[in-house]
């Protein structure tokens, strides 16, 4: 039987009580944060960075997951490990040294990921998957909490389930987005091992038991 890591995204937590959704995140059944930084040019949109990283990190008795949707990644690994990541994860499309990249993070002390937009196929990572931890699978064009799942996805999964079980690699696929009651157990059954989850967890008037419902799922 297999249950799914959770990984709730601060993204769709309430900033003005920070502090309490990380604690509330601590007393959950949840494995990991999930970290969104973004600087409105890889994408639309600008959420957060180092002062708000650390400030998380003093609170957090979790793993620091942290999506870095940036361009030039390459440039604040370093700065990223200080701040206190534990997965790392870029993106192969912001990324024009990928394999240079993640030996970059993992010579910082961090698990490297690589994140992969709805247009990329799984394709493209055939050749790294032994040298990294995560594959962050994004459902949703990145950039916002809250969007509709994009269906090909569980298709997408399923074909880099069966890359990676080829390779032998220990590489963990995670799906950002969209991850809800209704997606969350077809993406176990499509060889899912991490649900990060905004919108579905934050929007609760019970995220603990959100939270719990992810965890109790199981193929
Ligand atoms: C989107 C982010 C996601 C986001 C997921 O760019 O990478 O982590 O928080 O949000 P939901 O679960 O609301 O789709
Ligand atoms: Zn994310």
């Amino acid at each position: 039987m297999k249950k799914a890591l959770v990984a709730p995204s601060i993204l769709s937590a309430d900033f003005s009580k920070l502090g309490i959704e990380v604690e509330m995140i601590n007393n959950s059944a949840a494995d990991w944060f999930h970290i969104d930084v973004m600087d409105g040019v890889f994408v639309p949109n600008i959420s957060f960075g180092f002062p708000v990283l650390k400030s998380i990190q003093k609170l957090a008795k979790k793993t620091l997951d942290v999506h870095l949707m940036i361009v030039q990644p390459e440039k604040f690994i370093n700065d990223f490990k200080s701040a206190g990541a534990d997965i790392l994860s870029i993106h192969y499309e912001a990324c024009t040294h990928l394999h240079r990249s993640i030996y970059a993070i993992k010579e910082a002390g961090m698990k490297a990921g690589v994140a992969i937009n709805p247009h990329t196929s799984v394709d493209v990572l055939k050749d790294i998957l032994s040298d990294i931890d995560l594959v962050c699978m994004m459902a949703v064009n990145p950039g916002f909490g809250g969007q509709k799942f994009i269906e090909y996805t569980y298709k997408k999964c399923a074909q880099l389930r069966t890359m990676i079980d080829e390779v032998g690699s220990k590489c963990l696929i995670e799906i950002d987005g969209g991850v809800n009651e209704e997606t969350a157990p077809k993406l176990l059954q499509s060889g899912a091992d991490v649900l990060v989850a905004g919108n579905y967890v934050f929007s609760s008037s019970n995220p603990v038991q959100i939270i719990s419902s992810l965890k109790n799922l199981s193929v």
